[in-house]
Protein backbone atom coordinates (compact mmCIF):
# COMPACT_ATOMS: atom_id res chain seq x y z
CA UNK A 1 0.00 0.00 0.00
CA UNK A 2 2.60 2.34 0.79
CA UNK A 3 5.38 3.23 -1.40
CA UNK A 4 8.65 2.39 0.91
CA UNK A 5 10.96 4.53 0.61
CA UNK A 6 13.91 3.87 3.35
CA UNK A 7 13.12 0.59 5.10
CA UNK A 8 13.20 -0.44 8.77
CA UNK A 9 16.12 -2.15 8.44
CA UNK A 10 18.10 0.50 6.93
CA UNK A 11 17.32 2.96 8.78
CA UNK A 12 18.16 0.35 12.50
CA UNK A 13 21.01 0.57 10.42
CA UNK A 14 22.14 4.00 9.75
CA UNK A 15 20.79 5.00 13.53
CA UNK A 16 23.47 2.48 14.35
CA UNK A 17 26.09 4.11 12.68
CA UNK A 18 24.98 7.42 14.02
CA UNK A 19 25.13 6.51 17.22
CA UNK A 20 28.40 5.18 17.18
CA UNK A 21 29.92 8.63 15.54
CA UNK A 22 27.84 10.49 18.21
CA UNK A 23 28.96 8.27 20.58
CA UNK A 24 32.97 8.71 19.55
CA UNK A 25 32.84 12.57 19.19
CA UNK A 26 31.15 13.59 22.52
CA UNK A 27 33.66 11.43 24.92
CA UNK A 28 34.29 13.27 28.39
CA UNK A 29 31.92 15.92 27.23
CA UNK A 30 28.59 16.97 28.18
CA UNK A 31 25.95 15.80 25.56
CA UNK A 32 22.26 16.98 26.00
CA UNK A 33 20.49 15.44 23.01
CA UNK A 34 17.42 18.04 22.17
CA UNK A 35 14.94 16.53 20.12
CA UNK A 36 11.98 18.41 18.51
CA UNK A 37 8.81 17.09 18.84
CA UNK A 38 6.64 15.81 17.25
CA UNK A 39 8.54 14.04 14.45
CA UNK A 40 11.63 13.62 16.32
CA UNK A 41 10.05 11.30 19.05
CA UNK A 42 10.73 7.88 17.26
CA UNK A 43 14.29 9.40 16.34
CA UNK A 44 15.20 10.03 19.10
CA UNK A 45 14.50 6.96 20.90
CA UNK A 46 16.23 4.54 18.41
CA UNK A 47 19.03 7.05 17.96
CA UNK A 48 19.88 7.35 21.69
CA UNK A 49 19.51 3.99 22.28
CA UNK A 50 22.98 3.85 20.30
CA UNK A 51 24.65 6.08 22.07
CA UNK A 52 26.80 4.89 24.42
CA UNK A 53 27.51 7.60 26.71
CA UNK A 54 25.86 9.25 30.33
CA UNK A 55 23.54 11.14 28.14
CA UNK A 56 20.53 13.44 28.71
CA UNK A 57 17.61 14.57 27.14
CA UNK A 58 14.98 17.47 26.41
CA UNK A 59 12.56 18.24 23.84
CA UNK A 60 10.88 21.31 22.44
CA UNK A 61 7.80 21.78 20.19
CA UNK A 62 7.55 23.79 17.52
CA UNK A 63 5.35 24.59 14.39
CA UNK A 64 5.97 25.04 10.86
CA UNK A 65 3.35 23.52 9.12
CA UNK A 66 0.12 23.68 10.11
CA UNK A 67 -2.11 20.87 8.25
CA UNK A 68 -0.36 21.53 4.99
CA UNK A 69 2.97 19.90 2.96
CA UNK A 70 4.53 23.46 2.23
CA UNK A 71 6.53 25.10 4.67
CA UNK A 72 5.39 28.71 5.85
CA UNK A 73 8.48 29.97 7.63
CA UNK A 74 6.57 30.89 10.54
CA UNK A 75 7.81 29.08 13.36
CA UNK A 76 6.25 29.23 17.06
CA UNK A 77 7.50 27.58 20.25
CA UNK A 78 5.05 25.64 21.50
CA UNK A 79 7.20 23.79 24.19
CA UNK A 80 10.40 25.14 25.51
CA UNK A 81 13.26 22.97 27.12
CA UNK A 82 13.03 22.64 30.29
CA UNK A 83 16.43 23.30 31.65
CA UNK A 84 19.30 25.61 31.33
CA UNK A 85 21.78 24.89 28.68
CA UNK A 86 24.81 27.77 29.21
CA UNK A 87 28.30 25.77 29.21
CA UNK A 88 26.17 22.08 27.93
CA UNK A 89 26.92 20.62 24.36
CA UNK A 90 23.91 20.37 22.75
CA UNK A 91 22.47 17.62 19.86
CA UNK A 92 19.65 18.85 18.35
CA UNK A 93 17.91 15.86 16.74
CA UNK A 94 15.41 15.96 14.31
CA UNK A 95 13.40 14.06 12.09
CA UNK A 96 13.97 15.92 8.48
CA UNK A 97 15.06 19.16 7.32
CA UNK A 98 13.38 20.83 4.43
CA UNK A 99 13.92 24.73 3.89
CA UNK A 100 15.89 25.19 6.83
CA UNK A 101 13.71 27.54 8.27
CA UNK A 102 12.91 25.82 11.37
CA UNK A 103 16.11 24.67 12.69
CA UNK A 104 17.78 28.12 11.71
CA UNK A 105 15.18 29.56 14.24
CA UNK A 106 16.04 27.05 16.64
CA UNK A 107 19.37 27.22 16.52
CA UNK A 108 19.65 30.91 16.74
CA UNK A 109 17.30 30.71 19.75
CA UNK A 110 19.50 28.20 21.48
CA UNK A 111 22.78 29.75 20.74
CA UNK A 112 22.21 33.26 22.78
CA UNK A 113 21.40 30.79 25.63
CA UNK A 114 25.37 30.23 25.77
CA UNK A 115 25.32 26.35 25.20
CA UNK A 116 29.10 25.21 25.12
CA UNK A 117 28.40 23.36 21.72
CA UNK A 118 25.48 23.12 19.35
CA UNK A 119 25.47 20.43 16.47
CA UNK A 120 22.50 18.81 14.67
CA UNK A 121 21.46 14.75 13.52
CA UNK A 122 18.77 14.64 10.99
CA UNK A 123 17.60 11.49 9.75
CA UNK A 124 16.40 12.84 6.27
CA UNK A 125 17.83 15.89 4.66
CA UNK A 126 15.50 16.85 1.56
CA UNK A 127 17.74 17.68 -1.89
CA UNK A 128 16.91 20.61 -3.92
CA UNK A 129 17.08 24.03 -3.45
CA UNK A 130 17.50 24.42 0.40
CA UNK A 131 16.63 28.67 1.29
CA UNK A 132 18.88 28.45 4.28
CA UNK A 133 22.42 26.73 4.08
CA UNK A 134 23.20 25.01 7.17
CA UNK A 135 25.72 22.36 8.77
CA UNK A 136 24.23 19.34 9.60
CA UNK A 137 26.86 16.80 11.37
CA UNK A 138 25.19 13.87 11.19
CA UNK A 139 23.00 12.92 8.58
CA UNK A 140 21.23 9.78 8.25
CA UNK A 141 19.61 10.10 4.30
CA UNK A 142 19.48 12.84 1.54
CA UNK A 143 16.29 12.34 -0.16
CA UNK A 144 14.37 13.74 -3.27
CA UNK A 145 11.83 16.82 -2.81
CA UNK A 146 8.92 14.56 -2.53
CA UNK A 147 6.87 14.61 0.49
CA UNK A 148 7.35 11.78 2.70
CA UNK A 149 5.61 10.53 5.49
CA UNK A 150 6.63 7.34 8.29
CA UNK A 151 8.93 7.03 11.10
CA UNK A 152 7.79 10.12 13.19
CA UNK A 153 6.84 11.95 10.02
CA UNK A 154 2.99 13.22 9.90
CA UNK A 155 0.90 14.19 7.40
CA UNK A 156 -1.91 16.03 8.85
CA UNK A 157 -0.54 14.24 12.05
CA UNK A 158 -1.83 11.18 10.93
CA UNK A 159 1.22 8.16 9.81
CA UNK A 160 4.16 8.75 12.09
CA UNK A 161 3.69 5.06 13.48
CA UNK A 162 4.58 3.83 9.83
CA UNK A 163 7.93 2.09 11.31
CA UNK A 164 9.75 3.30 7.46
CA UNK A 165 9.57 6.37 5.83
CA UNK A 166 7.42 6.74 2.48
CA UNK A 167 6.34 8.49 -0.24
CA UNK A 168 2.83 9.88 0.30
CA UNK A 169 0.82 8.17 -1.92
CA UNK A 170 -2.49 9.87 -3.13
CA UNK A 171 -4.76 7.45 -1.25
CA UNK A 172 -3.00 8.32 1.49
CA UNK A 173 -3.80 11.93 1.86
CA UNK A 174 -7.19 11.36 0.72
CA UNK A 175 -7.75 9.10 3.38
CA UNK A 176 -6.47 11.42 6.09
CA UNK A 177 -8.13 14.48 4.54
CA UNK A 178 -11.65 12.61 3.94
CA UNK A 179 -11.92 11.98 7.86
CA UNK A 180 -13.87 14.26 9.97
P1 LIG B 1 11.68 23.13 7.26
O1 LIG B 1 11.47 24.27 8.21
O2 LIG B 1 11.20 23.47 5.87
O3 LIG B 1 13.12 22.63 7.23
O4 LIG B 1 10.72 21.98 7.69
C1 LIG B 1 10.99 21.21 8.79
C2 LIG B 1 9.74 20.55 9.33
O5 LIG B 1 8.73 20.43 8.33
C3 LIG B 1 10.04 19.15 9.79
O6 LIG B 1 10.45 19.12 11.14
C4 LIG B 1 8.74 18.43 9.53
O7 LIG B 1 7.87 18.57 10.63
C5 LIG B 1 8.14 19.15 8.35
N1 LIG B 1 8.40 18.48 7.06
C6 LIG B 1 9.22 18.86 6.06
N2 LIG B 1 9.20 18.00 5.03
C7 LIG B 1 8.34 17.03 5.39
C8 LIG B 1 7.90 15.80 4.75
O8 LIG B 1 8.29 15.42 3.63
N3 LIG B 1 7.01 15.04 5.47
C9 LIG B 1 6.56 15.39 6.70
N4 LIG B 1 6.95 16.50 7.33
C10 LIG B 1 7.83 17.32 6.68
MG1 LIG C 1 5.42 17.96 10.92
Amino acid sequence: MSDVLISAEEIEAKLEEMGRAITEDYQGRDLLMVGVLKGAFIVMADLARHVDLPVEFDFMAVSSYGAATQTSGVVRILKDLDQEIAGRDLLIVEDIIDSGLTLNYLLKSLRVRRPASIEVAALLVKGGIQRIPLDVRYVGFEIGPEFVIGYGLDYAGKYRNLPYVAVMTDEEAEEVLGQP
